[in-house]
Order: C-alpha cells, then sequence, then structure tokens
C-alpha cells in the first residue's frame, strides 16, 4: 500500500490563484471561431464573444487570462486593433500559418471578453518589433482615468472608464520569436522599457520580464531582476527527448504515455532550477516566477492546419494537468503565475469547438476540480509510492497536493499515473482528524479517453466512492488513469 502524510497543521505560503490562469492567442481557432464570432453570427453570442465559452469559462474561476500572444504579441501594434472594426486593418499573422489577421478582436473586445467570464487581464506588449512609446501608449490607453491623448481616443472608441490592468508582460520569447536577442540585450531592453510602463490609474503595474534557460535567467536576475515584479518562463511536454519529436494526441502505444508524463513530471526540476537562480539574485521572493505557458504540444489533429496546433485532449492530457497543478501548489511559495497554453481549439485546450458545437476537454475538468486550492494554504505532503518501472526508466506512481480553504477545508488532489494498475493509498493526516471524505474522480476506459463532438461527456468527473475513513486515516482506491479530488471536513 502507498502512504501518503499531511501535515494539516503546518500549513506553507498561500497558493496563489494565479498559478490557474490561462492563456488565449491570436493563433489557429483560438480566438476567432473558438471565442470570437462576431456580433451577427448565427452562433449565439454576448457583443461577440460566443456565450457557450463564456458560461463555460465562467465555472472555471479563471483568475487572469494571458493575451495577445505567445509569438504573436511581439509582431502585434495595438493601434490596428481599436476604433470601428471595418476600419481596422489586416496583417499576416507570420507565426501562425500566414493567415490573414483583421484585428477585429482587439482592446476592447478581448477587455469585454475577461469581464464577461470574470478574470483579470494579462497583456503582454511588443518589444520585438514596437517601441517604447506604442507600449507606453497603450497602457495610457487602457488605464488612464483623466484627460490625454490616450485617454480621449479610448473615449472616441466608446469607452468612457478606463480598465483596470495589473499583469503586464514586457515581450514575449524574446530570445526566439520576439526579436532573437541575447540575454543581456534583452536586459537592457527590459531596463529601458519597464521604465516607460505605469498604471495610470494608481494602481501598481505587475511587470513581467520575459526569461528563459538558465544562463538566459542568470544574465536577466543580475541585470534586471530588481526592476522586475515577475520572471516569465514557459514548459511544454512532447513525447521525446527533443522538440521535434512529438507523437499524436490520442491512439498512441503505451510507451507514449510514459514518456509524456514522464517529461511534464520534468518541470519540477526545471522550477527547482529557476527558483534556485532566483534565490541567488532575489532571497526576499519578491520576485514572482510566472510559469505564462505550460501544457502537452502533440502533433496537430491530422487533417488540420499543422500551423494551427490543433489536438484532442484524453485523460493523458488530464494527468498531465492534475500532476503539474500539485506540482505548482508545492511550489506556491516561487510560482505564483501559471498559464495553461491553450483556452480555446490550441494546444492543450480547455474547450474545443465545432461551429456551433463545444465540448469540454478532461482537462477543463481537472481545473474545475482543483480550483479550490486557489488562495487556499498549501500544506506540507509527503508520499511514499513504489515507483513505477519500465524501460529501464523509473518514475513516480502518484502525484498529490493539499490545501486548507479559509474556512477551514481539506483539500488533496491525487493522480495515479499507471497505464493499467490501481493503486491503494493510505492518507494519514497530522495535526487533525478527518471525520468525513467526499470526492469526485475523472478517469475514462482508455489511455486515449477523451470527450467527442458526438460524446461529449465521455470523461466528465463523477461521484468517488473509493474512500473510506476510520480513525482518521483514510484509505483510498485510486483506479488506473484517474484524478480525484477528495474534500475533508
Ligand atoms: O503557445 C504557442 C507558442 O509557443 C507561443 O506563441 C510561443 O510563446 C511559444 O513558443
Amino acid at each position: 500500500m502507498e502512504r501518503l502524510f499531511v501535515d494539516t497543521d503546518r500549513g506553507l505560503q498561500k497558493i496563489s490563484r494565479h498559478v490557474y490562469g490561462h492563456f488565449a492567442e491570436h493563433l489557429g481557432r483560438c480566438v476567432y471561431e473558438g471565442i470570437w464570432v462576431g456580433e451577427g453570427s448565427p452562433i449565439s453570442n454576448t457583443r461577440g464573444v460566443r456565450n457557450d465559452v463564456i458560461a463555460a469559462l465562467s465555472k472555471l474561476r479563471m483568475p487572469n487570462l494571458r493575451w495577445p500572444g505567445g509569438c504573436f504579441a511581439d509582431t502585434y501594434h495595438w493601434k490596428d486593433g481599436v476604433g470601428l472594426r471595418s476600419g481596422r486593418p489586416s496583417i499576416v499573422n507570420i507565426h501562425w500559418g500566414g493567415t490573414t489577421e483583421n484585428n477585429h478582436f482587439g482592446t476592447h473586445e478581448f477587455l469585454d471578453f475577461c469581464s464577461l467570464v470574470g478574470t483579470e487581464p494579462y497583456i503582454c506588449g511588443n518589444v520585438g518589433s514596437g517601441t517604447v512609446r506604442e507600449m507606453a501608449e497603450w497602457l495610457e490607453y487602457i488605464t488612464m482615468p483623466g484627460k490625454s491623448p490616450m485617454a480621449d481616443m479610448r473615449r472616441a472608441n466608446g469607452r468612457e472608464e478606463p480598465w483596470d490592468a495589473m499583469f503586464w508582460g514586457v515581450g514575449n520569447e524574446n530570445w526566439g520569436c520576439g526579436g532573437t536577442m541575447t540575454a543581456l540585450q534583452y536586459a537592457w531592453e527590459f531596463r529601458k522599457f519597464q521604465g516607460y510602463c505605469r498604471h495610470f490609474g494608481g494602481r501598481k503595474l505587475f511587470k513581467v520580464a520575459c526569461g528563459f534557460d538558465d544562463g538566459w535567467n542568470e544574465t536577466l536576475m543580475r541585470e534586471a531582476g530588481a526592476l522586475m515584479d515577475g520572471l516569465s518562463v514557459h514548459y511544454y511536454t512532447v513525447k521525446g527527448a527533443v522538440w521535434a519529436d512529438k507523437g499524436p494526441s490520442t491512439g498512441f502505444p503505451v510507451s507514449d504515455w510514459y514518456a509524456v508524463l514522464r517529461n511534464a513530471l520534468g518541470i519540477e526540476g526545471f522550477i527547482d532550477r529557476t527558483a534556485t537562480i532566483m534565490d541567488r539574485h532575489d532571497p526576499q521572493k519578491r520576485v514572482a516566477m510566472v510559469m505564462d505557458e505550460w501544457g502537452t504540444w502533440h502533433t496537430a489533429e491530422p487533417g488540420t492546419n499543422p500551423g494551427f496546433l490543433y489536438q484532442q485532449n484524453t485523460i493523458r492530457d488530464a494527468l498531465v494537468a492534475g500532476l503539474t497543478l500539485n506540482i505548482f501548489n508545492r511550489r506556491s511559495d516561487r510560482l505564483r503565475v501559471a498559464n495553461i497554453a491553450q483556452t480555446v481549439n490550441v494546444l492543450q485546450a480547455m474547450i474545443l469547438t465545432d461551429g456551433p458545437k463545444m465540448i469540454l476537454t478532461p482537462t477543463y475538468h481537472v481545473f474545475e476540480m482543483y480550483a479550490p486550492h486557489q488562495d487556499a494554504v498549501a500544506l506540507p505532503v509527503w508520499l511514499e509510492d513504489a515507483p513505477i518501472e519500465g524501460d529501464g526508466k523509473t518514475m513516480p506512481r502518484l502525484s498529490a497536493s493539499a490545501s486548507r480553504s479559509e474556512s477551514g477545508k481539506i483539500l488533496i488532489t491525487l493522480c495515479n499515473l499507471h497505464h493499467e494498475e490501481a493503486a491503494e493509498l493510505r492518507v494519514e493526516l497530522r495535526g487533525s482528524e478527518a471525520r468525513k471524505a467526499v470526492g469526485r474522480i475523472l478517469t475514462g476506459p482508455d489511455t486515449d479517453s477523451r470527450n467527442s463532438f458526438e460524446q461529449p461527456d465521455a470523461v466528465t468527473p463523477i461521484t468517488f466512492d473509493g474512500v473510506t475513513v476510520s480513525r482518521g486515516t483514510l484509505v483510498v482506491t485510486l483506479p488506473a488513469r484517474s484524478v480525484v479530488a477528495l474534500d475533508l471536513t
């Protein structure tokens, strides 16, 4: 029997709700079709945004949404996306399929979407092909309450009151698609740009600098750590040891199941390495680690445009989400913002659409099941599990995290990563005794169980009856391939 110890009386730090953030880029069918259909669409919408998507995302307690990219951000000129839609110029989306971007979803539409789903905007500004002035004016346009050239332009475009914006990205992947800069070059650009980034409504802006690998992060923290609030890093999970070695999202062999899960677990080491670098320059942990792109990246679905990054989402993706969020909860002292890529129809999406049809993915359900961890106090957990062995490699069998909400409720989230074996887990609470445990489980009959437009609820959370409580100790039977959320009172 595997064992899990939870210290219920030794709260660590709060799990920032912002690690449960999301990301929507002008890429493939994420924004257009997935979110924005336009006011004249036969698809039911509110001011152009799909009502089914608004309803689904509103239930997720989505804390923040990053936009407009990604690589798109460093090609985006915000003035192209304001004013009468009929007068907005079309541009070429150079990174994602060379499609024509008509700029119909711009600043007003994005901020309206955020208020419709109840989330905070996290805007990523353009460093690679933009100017300091352009970025400063965007902030003035959004946040200036009084009279100014940009605030007046906003009013002329139909919005009297400023919006609120706190998270602000100063470029994206500026080592690559955002300008192919060197670490030192970007550090100096960041120092300059951030000086003109201000919230004109008086709120403190949360400025995110673009990180990368260890060497880059070391240089950036040394040169500009004192000027940033967050350091952005990205971690995508592919099947292979190299970036190009991706596998299909469905119909994969068992070896792929483990390759993906093992690589997903690698995010913990990456967080720890990055935290060590940050600790050297910021021992007080003032600067947040911002994992503002993460998730699985499989081969695009056959028959779709490979530049659109459309992939199916299975119980394997749900386990990647579950184990990653468990790691985030346990690393919440430094990791305080994160954004899964991406919200609709791209990469590890929450939602897939097909014309007027919409389905929720297994990953969506994990975010919904884990939502009570948001802003709860992280509890120390210690797992003793027999590793899974195969192909001369080992990996953990289980994944866990725990938190205590303000009302005293304890939430334990568990994943059984084995593709076919159930696990018996004894959970020992230290510092309190559980009397009652209720839970929900997400699982599926196959390693690639998924929802489809024909069977939208094939993988959906149901009541979990595999837990018993006796004298404060829980015995949990975790089926193979499962994510479980347990509420203890
Ligand atoms: O999410 C897709 C792309 O992945 C983003 O545009 C980029 O930042 C990253 O390389």
